[in-house]
């Protein structure tokens, strides 16, 4: 028998959906970018393993890693050195480090919705309680401070933020961020600030909360910045009374990051951010293409997304997001329901833009023909 606790989270129904396409199907379910690492970073790993670099490392990281690492959030936070980083694999093993860190049974713990997937599923997964907060269209998907105030209670210790977010692309300006420190203040609370989309916005630039608060501890990765989803290697930032006990937990989850990977990365942060750069230009010109493509379809409505490569467009079918994706699938395109990340994301669908403009436009003329029979009755 196994433990109670796996029955409280369920497998994504998206994926099996995905395995049944049809040939040929436009993919515009992806969480990925449509990019390679860049070059120097795969001579980088290559050179590693061949170096000799194929054994256990620190648990925490390589040391020049996390100076790497800690230099870049120094311009945010001057005090900020190694000692702040703990290398870990990809931002999803950062997610459950802080979980098993903070969590205690009982604890509510603040999340977004709609939001990433994790956040609800390792509340449950030790007992916590996963307290949704609501990001609506209507307020171009930033948090309502009332409605935190509203739902904050005696057992809330975290509040989870995702700026830019999976799956609304929206990013909190300025003043939000200081609002929701306040909101922390106030409550005493943990402010657990994924922050994986950071260098993917299209309008300014993402405030980190690193810098703004000593309560907020920061998940990063390398997955999407330098296209290597598949590497798995992303990185905690916690402020030193915390990030002992994180290391700790994440020793025994993971022994430590994979070595030669991290000695890969290190040469891509050395390289400087010129391949991200050409990356997020492509993807702010796909940006400007898929709302404008969006916007032409019937009953659909559309935010523009400040950040991140995804749009999350309402519609307003009297038919659940499952059900239209799973017809749109059938005509030849993937896409993600959107209430996969949320009940607040039931008559939205997740588009991504990290597929090459010709299939963007085949699949979102998929969506219009379909939206187009629907008005047609
Ligand atoms: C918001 C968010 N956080 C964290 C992750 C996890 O990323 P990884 O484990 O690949 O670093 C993802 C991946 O899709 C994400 O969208």
């Amino acid at each position: 028998m196994v433990a109670r606790r796996v029955s409280s989270i369920e497998i994504s129904g998206i994926r099996k959906m995905f395995d049944a396409a049809p040939p040929n199907t436009v993919n515009l379910g992806l969480g990925e970018p449509d990019f390679e690492p860049p070059p120097v970073v795969l001579e980088a790993l290559a050179r590693a393993t061949r170096e000799g670099m194929n054994h256990y490392g620190p648990s925490a990281g390589l040391l020049p890693l996390r100076d790497a690492i800690a230099g870049r959030y120094a311009v945010k936070e001057p005090t900020t050195t190694r000692e702040n980083v703990i290398v870990t694999c990809g931002g999803s093993e950062a997610l459950m480090v802080v979980a098993l860190s903070l969590y205690d049974p009982g604890d509510e713990v603040l999340v977004p919705n709609p939001g990433f997937v994790l956040y609800p599923a390792h509340a449950r997964l030790l007992g916590a309680v996963p307290i949704p907060y609501s990001l609506r269209a209507s307020r171009k998907y930033l948090p309502d401070l009332d409605e935190l105030e509203r739902l904050v209670t005696d057992r809330t210790r975290v509040l989870i933020v995702n700026s830019p977010s999976n799956p609304t692309g929206g990013v909190f300006p300025r003043s939000v961020v200081d609002q929701l420190v306040a909101f922390a203040d106030r409550h005493d609370l943990t402010i657990v600030s994924d922050e994986v989309y950071e260098q993917i916005v299209y309008d300014g630039e993402a405030t980190s909360f690193w810098g703004r608060t000593d309560r907020a501890v920061i998940v990063n990765s390398f997955s999407k910045t330098l296209a290597m989803t598949g590497w798995r290697v992303g990185f905690l930032l916690a402020p030193r009374r915390l990030a002992p006990d994180f290391n700790k937990i994440h020793y025994h989850i993971m022994a430590c990051p994979a070595t030669p990977i991290q000695a890969a990365v290190l040469a891509g942060l050395k390289a400087g951010d010129g391949t991200i750069e050409a990356m997020v230009r492509e993807f702010r010109a796909r940006r400007e293409l898929v709302v404008r493509l969006l916007k032409q379809i019937p009953g659909l409505d559309v935010v523009r997304p400040a950040g991140a490569f995804y749009v999350f467009p309402s519609f307003e079918w009297p038919r659940p997001a499952l059900g239209v994706a799973t017809e749109l699938l059938s005509r030849g395109v993937i896409t993600t329901p959107g209430d996969a990340f949320g009940s607040l994301g039931a008559s939205h669908l997740r588009l991504s833009f990290a597929a090459s403009r010709p299939n963007l436009r085949k699949g979102i003329g998929i969506i219009r023909t379909y939206a187009e029979e629907i008005r047609a009755g």
